[in-house]
Order: C-alpha cells, then structure tokens, then sequence
C-alpha cells in the first residue's frame, strides 16, 4: 500500500465469528448458506478489500454469534479460502480452518434435468469431493456429478 492511501476498516466486534477471506463473489452466497438475512445479530459486510492472498477479499462479522461446525462447513462449498475466527472480548480467541462437509443436504440443486429430485417435493442428497480444485457434488439419486447449484 503506498503512503498516504487511507485505510477503510470494517470495525472490530467485541464477540462473535469473523469470516475472513472470503472471494468477493461469494459473499452474497455464503450470507444465503447461513441464512444471515433473516438474523436477528448485527452483521457487517465489507467487499472489494485489500487482501495479500487473494485479489480482493470479503469479509463477513456476525456478532455476538457462534456457528456449529456443520454450519460453517457448508462455506466451503462457495469460499474454501475462507477462515473463521472467534472473538471473545475483542481478541481473536480461535481461528479455524472449515471443512468441506462429506454429505450435502437440502440446501443444492441437481443440474440434471432429468433427475427425481427436481420432479417431486423430495430432499436433495449429494456426496462430496474434489476435482483441480473444485467442489464437486455426486447426487444420491441419479449418480449424477454437478457443481455447488443453491436451491
Ligand atoms: N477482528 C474483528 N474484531 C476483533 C478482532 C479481529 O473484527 N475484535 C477481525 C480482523 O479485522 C480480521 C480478523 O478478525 O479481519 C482476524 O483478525 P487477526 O487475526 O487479528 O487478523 P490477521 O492477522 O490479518 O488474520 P489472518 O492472518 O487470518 O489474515
Ligand atoms: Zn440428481
């Protein structure tokens, strides 16, 4: 950063979960996953942020809340790079890494068109992997493999 280029900074919380490196793409996929608009907390969203690892970082600070593990695996579906960090009494308490989860239910689609799930009411099940780099869900019911689709 050159001298003299103002530093705009989302504030600090007291307690909560920072979710920290987040492409700035997602951001609006994993405020869905975590069903954040419907959140009684404070949340602040920062986008477009200067990051050393990726080109532009989001950032995401929910506060006085803590997600299960489930929950926040379910970022890694739209943001692997992200990291989570715990704060209690303004430090950072805990930084976790998140783990894509082995199964996936109800909250993807199938891409097959063909497939039940998109014909009857029933829940969508899918297992996970990962190619190049890539989320990849293989559907229960048609053995199809798509990418991340949000219902
Ligand atoms: N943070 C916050 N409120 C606090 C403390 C930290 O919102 N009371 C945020 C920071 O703004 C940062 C994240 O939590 O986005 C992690 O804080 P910290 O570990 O201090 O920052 P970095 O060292 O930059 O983290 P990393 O190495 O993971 O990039
Ligand atoms: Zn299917």
């Amino acid at each position: 950063m050159t001298e003299g280029t103002p530093i705009l900074k989302v504030s600090a919380i007291k307690d909560g979960t920072v979710l920290d490196h987040i492409p700035s793409q997602s951001i609006f996929r994993v405020l869905d996953l975590l069903d954040l608009q419907n959140s009684e907390n404070p949340v602040t969203i920062g986008i477009n942020l200067e990051s050393k690892t990726l080109r532009h970082k989001g950032i995401i600070k929910i506060a006085d809340r803590f997600f299960a593990d489930d929950e926040l695996g379910r970022i890694a579906l739209v943001a692997p790079t992200a990291t989570v960090n715990i704060i209690k009494d303004y430090k950072v308490v805990e930084k976790k890494s998140i783990t894509l989860p082995k199964t996936v239910v109800g909250i993807a689609r199938c891409a097959n068109p063909m497939c039940v799930t998109n014909h009857q009411k029933i829940t969508t099940k899918f297992t996970t992997s990962i190619e190049e780099k890539k989320v990849k869900l293989l559907c229960h019911y048609c053995e199809k493999t798509t990418e991340f689709i949000p219902l």
